[in-house]
C-alpha cells in the first residue's frame, strides 16, 4: 500500500482530489478565490500556498481553530466568514476569480461520536453540521411512516426503506430512538446484513444527513450563488461525493443536455446561451488516491468556467433534485 505523503500525516481531514482541484481552479497571485467547505483547512492552504487570497466559509463552528491558525499564518491573504454557501455572495463581496465547494461531511464531523454523523461510533442521533435546528433523532421520531419511508428512498436510494420506517415506527412506539447505535442495530435487524457489503445503514445515515443539512438546496443555492459572484473566466470547482448530488452538478454546468434537440442550423445561439464552459471531464481520484484515503473513493470533481451570460435566476428545474413528501 503506498504510503500517505508528508502532507497527509497528522491532519485532521486529508483533502479530496486536492492536485485536481488545485488544477482545475488553476489559482494566480493576486486572484481571490471562495472556499465555500473549509473543513480543516486543506484546500485554502494550497490555495495560499500558491499566492492566492482565500475568503473560506464554513457553516460548523467546529472549525474555528484551523481557521484561526491560518489567519495568523497568512494574515493578509486569509479570511474566514462563518455561514451556509447557499449564501456565499451575500457573505463574501464579489466578484470573485474562483469558488471550491467539497461538498459532505468532514472525517472530524465523522470521527466526533457526539455529531451523531457515524453509524460506526455511539453517539446522540444529531447530524446537525451547524448545530441548529432539527436533528436527526427529531426526523426519526416524529415523520410519519410513509414520509420516512420517501426520505429514505429519495435521498439514499434505500430500495428497503419501507421495511426501515417500519420498524423506526414500531420501536418509537416503544421509547423514542435517541442514539446512532440504536437506530444502526434497528436497520440491520430490519434488513439484514450480507458479508462484504457496505454496512446496512449506510443510506438510511445518508438520507437522514442530508435532510438535516438540507444537503440538495445548499448545494443548488450555492451553485447559483457561485455563477452570481464569478468574474468572465472564473472557476468554479466542485467535488461530491454521491451520485444524486454529482448529477445536480452536472446539470447545472449543462443546462441544454438531456433537454429538447436543437436545431443544427442554429449552433451559435445554444453556445451563446451558455453561462459554464467546461474546463475538463469529469474527474475521479486514481487508485493511489483511494488506497491511502478511503474517503475519497466515491468522490468526483467536476470544473468549469464561467462566461459573460448574465447570470440565472435560481431554478431547480431540470436539475433532478431528490423530493419528498414530507419536505418542507
Ligand atoms: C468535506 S469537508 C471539507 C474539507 C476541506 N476541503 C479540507 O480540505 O479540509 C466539508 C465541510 O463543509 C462544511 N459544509 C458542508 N455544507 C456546508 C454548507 N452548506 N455551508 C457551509 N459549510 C458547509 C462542513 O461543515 C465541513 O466542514
Amino acid at each position: 500500500m503506498p504510503k500517505p505523503d508528508a502532507s497527509e500525516q497528522n491532519v485532521p481531514h486529508v483533502p479530496v482530489l486536492l492536485a485536481e482541484v488545485l488544477e482545475a481552479l488553476a489559482p494566480l497571485p493576486g486572484s481571490h478565490i471562495v472556499d465555500g467547505t473549509f473543513g480543516a483547512g486543506g484546500y485554502s492552504r494550497a490555495l495560499l500556498e500558491a499566492g492566492a487570497s482565500v475568503t473560506a466559509i464554513d457553516r460548523d463552528p467546529n472549525v474555528r481553530p484551523f481557521a484561526d491558525a491560518l489567519a495568523s499564518e497568512f494574515p493578509s491573504r486569509f479570511n474566514f466568514v462563518a455561514g451556509a454557501f447557499a449564501e456565499l455572495d451575500q457573505l463574501v463581496p464579489g466578484p470573485m476569480d474562483g469558488v471550491v465547494l467539497d461538498i459532505g461531511v468532514s472525517s472530524m464531523q465523522l470521527d466526533e461520536a457526539e455529531r451523531g454523523f457515524s453509524f460506526m461510533r455511539d453517539g446522540p442521533l444529531d447530524m446537525r453540521m451547524a448545530g441548529e435546528g432539527e436533528t436527526a433523532a427529531d426526523l426519526v421520531n416524529s415523520l410519519d411512516e410513509s414520509d420516512l419511508a420517501d426520505l429514505l428512498f429519495a435521498y439514499g436510494e434505500e430500495r428497503k426503506s419501507r421495511r426501515i420506517a417500519h420498524s423506526i415506527v414500531a420501536a418509537r412506539a416503544v421509547e423514542p430512538i435517541a442514539t446512532t447505535a440504536e437506530l444502526a442495530r434497528l436497520i440491520e435487524k430490519a434488513i439484514g446484513r450480507k458479508p462484504g457489503d457496505a454496512h446496512p445503514a449506510t443510506r438510511s445515515f445518508q438520507a437522514l444527513r442530508i435532510a438535516v443539512n438540507d444537503e440538495f438546496g445548499q448545494l443548488v443555492e450555492g451553485l447559483f450563488a457561485s455563477e452570481r459572484l464569478l468574474v468572465e473566466g472564473g472557476r468554479l470547482a466542485v467535488v461530491t461525493f454521491h451520485s444524486l448530488e454529482d448529477r445536480i452538478v452536472k446539470r447545472f454546468f449543462n443546462p441544454d443536455k438531456g433537454g429538447p434537440a436543437q436545431s443544427r442550423h442554429l449552433p451559435q445561439a445554444v453556445t451563446e446561451e451558455r453561462r459554464w464552459h467546461p474546463v475538463a471531464k469529469a474527474v475521479k481520484p486514481g487508485t493511489a488516491e483511494t488506497s491511502r484515503n478511503a474517503r475519497a473513493r466515491s468522490a468526483i470533481l467536476r470544473s468549469a468556467h464561467r462566461t459573460s451570460v448574465i447570470a440565472r435566476g435560481v431554478n431547480y428545474a431540470g436539475l433532478g433534485v431528490p423530493r419528498f413528501r414530507g419536505a418542507a
